[in-house]
C-alpha cells in the first residue's frame, strides 16, 4: 500500500464538539474574564475525541485519522506481521516500551489494546517527519521484516513503532490515549480505562 494510505471515505466523527452558549445576561465586567478562560468552538473541536469505524480496514492496510492536527494512524496487522514483532527485540531500543510516556497498553508485546490493530501517531520521534509505511520484507533492507521508514535522517521502527537501536529517533513512536466504543469503532482522545 502507499504512503498516502489516507481514506477519506472513512467514517469520521467529531464528537463533543458543540460549544457551550454563555449566559445571556452575564454583569458586563465578568464577561472577558469568562471567555478568556473557555476555549473557543474552534479549539474545542481541534481538541475533541475523533470516531473511527475500522471494520472496513483490511489486513495489512493502513489508514489515516487527524486528532488535534496529527497524522494518527490505524494499520490492521496481519497474523504474519505480528509474528514478526518477536523476532526484533534484540535490535530494538526499548523493547519493552519502558519509556514512561505510554499509556499502559502501549506496555505489551504488540503496543496495542488489540493485538491487530496499532493505533499510533505517525510523526518520528526525531524531529518530527512521516514515517513511510514499509510492509515488505527485505526493502528496507535485506533483513527488514516490515515497518516503518523515516526518508529524513533513515530512523528505523518495527510493525509496532518501536524505534531500533542506534538511530537518529530517541524513542518509540506515540501511542495516543485511545479506547474502543464497540469492537469496530476506536476512540481517539480518550482512555476509557486510564482517564487523564
Ligand atoms: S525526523 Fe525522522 S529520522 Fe529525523
Amino acid at each position: 500500500m502507499s504512503n498516502d494510505g489516507v481514506d477519506t471515505g472513512r467514517r469520521m466523527l467529531l464528537i463533543g464538539a458543540t460549544a457551550a452558549v454563555g449566559a445571556v445576561g452575564v454583569v458586563g465586567a465578568a464577561v472577558p474574564f469568562v471567555r478568556s478562560w473557555n476555549p473557543s468552538a474552534e479549539a474545542k473541536a481541534a481538541g475533541a475525541p475523533v470516531e473511527v469505524d475500522i471494520s472496513q480496514v483490511q489486513p495489512g492496510q493502513r489508514i489515516v485519522v487527524k486528532w488535534r492536527g496529527k497524522p494518527v494512524w490505524i494499520l490492521h496487522r496481519t497474523p504474519d506481521q505480528l509474528s514478526t514483532l518477536k523476532k526484533l527485540d534484540s535490535r530494538l531500543r526499548d523493547p519493552n516500551c519502558d519509556d514512561p510516556q505510554q499509556p499502559s497498553y502501549a506496555k505489551n508485546e504488540w503496543r496495542s489494546i488489540k493485538p491487530e490493530y496499532l493505533v499510533m501517531v505517525g510523526i518520528c520521534t526525531h524531529l518530527g517527519c512521516s514515517p513511510m509505511y514499509v510492509p515488505e520484507q527485505g526493502k528496507v533492507e535485506a533483513s527488514w521484516l516490515g515497518g516503518f521508514f523515516c526518508p529524513c535522517h533513515g530512523s528505523k521502527y518495527d510493525l509496532a513503532g518501536r524505534v531500533y537501536s542506534g538511530m537518529p529517533a530517541p524513542k518509540n513512536m506515540e501511542v495516543p490515549p485511545y479506547s474502543y466504543t464497540s469492537p469496530s469503532v476506536v476512540l481517539i482522545g480518550v482512555d476509557k480505562e486510564h482517564p487523564a
